[in-house]
């Protein structure tokens, strides 16, 4: 009866993962998604909590403790971490999860009764299965993620490193681990063989990521939190939690489902990312080109005039708004605008800034309307209508590099067309490249004004300007 009970309530759960992910698929539904996933996450605390019921009063303290701790460390990093340094922040949380996989695994090894799955030493065949595929993956997620960590926090260089014969090694590390992971099974629960698997599963999960290069990052994060989602399945296999599993299977496949939209947004295959060796150091602000070519320096007044006496204007925003905070200065200019009788839109390149939806939640965080906010596939051909664009802060995701030079490493990378407007204003603090480090021949174009500065203080005084 309460197992039939635990398992509803699970479900109950599930549903409402899944309509939290589903929510968290918009801006305007976002809030709500995640209201829809705090309260899925308290029935399935709660309900594992009922169904388990301790014995003891010290492992109510244990399990009241930890999770009193986790919550405070938990809200103060998610008040504190600004918008940029959220990949990072990512990829510290799914380490997390990598090592509590390891560390269920092992508890279940030691402890086989307390899971009714045997006793050490002659644990059930498809227990071990579960708990070798969980364990290895979670080491696996464990190392690969703090190497993600390190370089996306600069803690470690970005640059890819490539090792000697680094395919030939993966694949043997790889093969290793398979048979370790066989033999375990047929052990009955070896815990030789179970640390034997750790140790090669947190190698592996190192080596596969350290060639992989700070532009590929994001992908690799979202493929972590893809092994993490399946790590936990495993374990919640193990555990015989229902809610574990479904939870881990969502984690899973939203996670590789990110991977493969953030991979078709940058025109790379998933293999490619897999194997590394693509772009430098993570979020450097670049190298100014070393030819000197002419450029048209603009002020904040040029940019006001033209912005505010055209009839259509599109806005696209990149990694630099983010940085500088401007949205909320963006969005009074663009009132400004609009009071002055101007059509204006907001065109969303799917990789701008430095994760999925990071523009949308910018612009949704300073209330600038969705129905003005535009995806690459729908907007792209409307710059040829334009009058003016306002690039603010954004860089490879409007380099037209990408369609015409074969040689770029971005080439195949579907971009804004900003250039086919009739006035590019592209706000940066410099001549510098973006993330991937290139050069871009819209800077140096006759329809091109830079509007070089800070992308909160210029796009403050061009809306001062406009005001005026
Ligand atoms: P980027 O190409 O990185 O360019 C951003 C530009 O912002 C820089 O050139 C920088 O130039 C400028 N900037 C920095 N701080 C600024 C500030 N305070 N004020 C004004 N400008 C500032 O950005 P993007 O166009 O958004 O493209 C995103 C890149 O990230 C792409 O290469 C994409 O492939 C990569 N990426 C994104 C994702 C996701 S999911 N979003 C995932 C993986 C990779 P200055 O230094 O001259 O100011």
């Amino acid at each position: 009866m309460i197992a039939n009970i635990a398992a509803l309530l699970y479900l109950v759960a599930g549903v409402l993962f899944i309509l939290a992910l589903r929510g968290l698929s918009h801006p305007e539904t976002g809030r709500k998604g995640n209201l829809y996933g705090m309260v899925g996450m308290t029935i399935a605390i709660l309900t594992s909590l009922a169904v388990s019921s301790p014995q003891h009063f010290i492992t109510w303290l244990l399990i009241l403790g930890g999770l009193g701790i986790g919550a405070v460390i938990g809200a103060v990093i998610a008040k504190k971490i600004p918008m940029t340094q959220m990949p990072e922040l990512v990829a510290a949380f799914h380490s997390l999860v990598g090592l509590a996989a390891v560390f269920v695994a092992a508890a279940a090894l030691y402890a086989p009764e307390a899971f009714g799955i045997g006793h050490p030493g002659s644990i059930a065949t498809a227990s071990l299965v579960e708990m070798g595929l969980g364990l290895a993956i979670g080491a696996i997620t464990f190392a690969g993620s703090v190497v993600a960590f390190a370089k996306l926090s600069g803690r470690m260089s970005g640059a890819p490193i490539l090792l000697p014969m680094r395919h030939a090694n993966n694949l043997a590390l790889f093969l290793l681990l398979a048979w370790l992971i066989h033999a375990f099974c047929n052990s009955g629960g070896e815990s030789m063989l179970f640390w034997a698997i750790t140790l090669v599963a947190l190698v592996f999960g190192l080596l596969i990521i350290i060639p992989i290069g700070g532009a590929d990052m994001p992908v690799v994060v979202s493929m972590l939190n893809s092994y993490s989602g399946w790590a936990a399945a495993g374990i919640g296999f193990t555990l015989g939690n229902i809610a574990l599993i479904i939870t881990g299977a969502l984690v899973g496949s939203s996670g590789a489902i990110l991977s493969y939209i953030m991979c078709k947004g940058m025109n790379r295959s998933f293999l490619s990312v897999i194997a590394g060796g693509f772009g430098g150091e993570a979020g450097s602000a670049g190298t100014v080109s070393g030819e000197q070519k002419p450029v048209k320096i603009g002020s904040a007044e040029d940019a006001a005039y033209v912005l505010k006496n055209a009839s259509k204007v599109i806005i696209v925003p990149g990694y630099g708004m983010a940085v500088a905070q401007a949205q909320h200065a963006l969005r009074e200019m663009a009132d400004a605008m609009k009071k002055a009788g101007v059509e204006v839109k907001y065109a969303i390149h799917p990789v701008a800034g430095r994760m999925p939806g990071h523009m949308n939640v910018l612009l949704a965080e300073a209330n600038v309307p969705y129905d003005e906010v535009f995806e690459l596939e729908d907007i792209n051909s409307e710059f040829s209508q334009a009058d003016a664009v306002y690039v603010i802060g954004a860089n490879d995701v409007v380099n037209p590099a990408a369609e015409d030079d074969k040689t770029s490493p971005i080439y195949g990378m579907p971009v804004l067309q900003v250039w086919k407007a009739a006035t590019v204003f592209f706000n940066k603090r410099s001549l510098a490249s973006g993330y991937a480090g290139i050069d871009n021949p819209v800077f140096y174009r006759d329809n091109t004004v830079m509007v070089l500065g800070d992308a909160k203080k210029m796009t403050d005084e061009i809306a001062k300007a406009m005001t005026h």
